[in-house]
């Protein structure tokens, strides 16, 4: 994946837990001290590799990381310039879950190699959604969940996720959800 992304879970990793721990993950995952560039590309196995090594590290199961990283991530893209693709492509949970494959089409414009996710959301009426999560890579729905947090809460909104299928079955995940508008503070 973009280097992106593994300069997000450094990011997480060293905000939340410190620079040092930060050292320790990446030396585990056997990653050097030069750092990552954003736009290169990297092989999927470094990605894989630094989230086992933070959940060895940190004693968290690998779903719960995903999951921070996830909503972490819906921070990371906005401070790091990517923020105005969110008010782009919609204006609620609602429409912006049709639009997640114009988003990442989109991003490819910026990262020519990126290999996006494909999402298939089907509006049940009453802020209940059902979202179809199509991906090439594997185990990485935990992250799904983290990133609908990330971005319901981006819109003012709550989102409950149900995670009802499995890739193992039918080639991809199924996910449903029901958005409210979150409680004035
Ligand atoms: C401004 C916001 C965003 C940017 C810049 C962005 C960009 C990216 C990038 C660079 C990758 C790595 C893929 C690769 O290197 O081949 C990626 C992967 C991914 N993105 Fe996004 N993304 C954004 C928001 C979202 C949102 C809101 C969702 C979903 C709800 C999402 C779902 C995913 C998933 C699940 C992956 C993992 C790859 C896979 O499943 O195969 N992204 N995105």
């Amino acid at each position: 994946m973009y280097g992106l992304v593994n300069k997000a879970v450094e990011d997480l990793v060293s905000t939340r837990f410190g620079a040092e721990t930060w050292t320790k993950v990446r030396e585990k995952a056997g990653v050097g001290v030069g750092g990552f560039v954003s736009m290169d590309p990297y092989p999927d196995d470094v990605t894989y590799r630094l989230v086992g090594a933070a959940s060895e590290v940190l004693g968290a199961p690998v779903p719960a990381l995903l999951e921070a990283f996830g909503e972490h991530w819906i921070l990371y893209t906005a401070r790091e310039g990517y923020g105005e693709l969110f008010s782009m492509f919609g204006g609620s949970m609602a429409e912006f879950l049709d639009n997640l494959d114009n988003m990442h089409t989109r991003v490819g414009l910026s990262f020519p190699k990126l290999k996006p996710p494909s999402f298939v959301a089907r509006d049940l009426g009453e802020g209940r959604f059902e979202l179809e999560y199509h991906s090439t890579r594997e185990a990485l729905a935990p992250m799904v969940i983290g990133l609908l947090r990330g971005l319901a809460r981006t819109f003012g909104e709550v989102v409950e996720v149900e995670h009802v299928q499995g890739r193992d079955r039918g080639g991809h995940d199924l996910f449903r959800l029901k958005v409210t508008a979150a409680a004035a503070e």
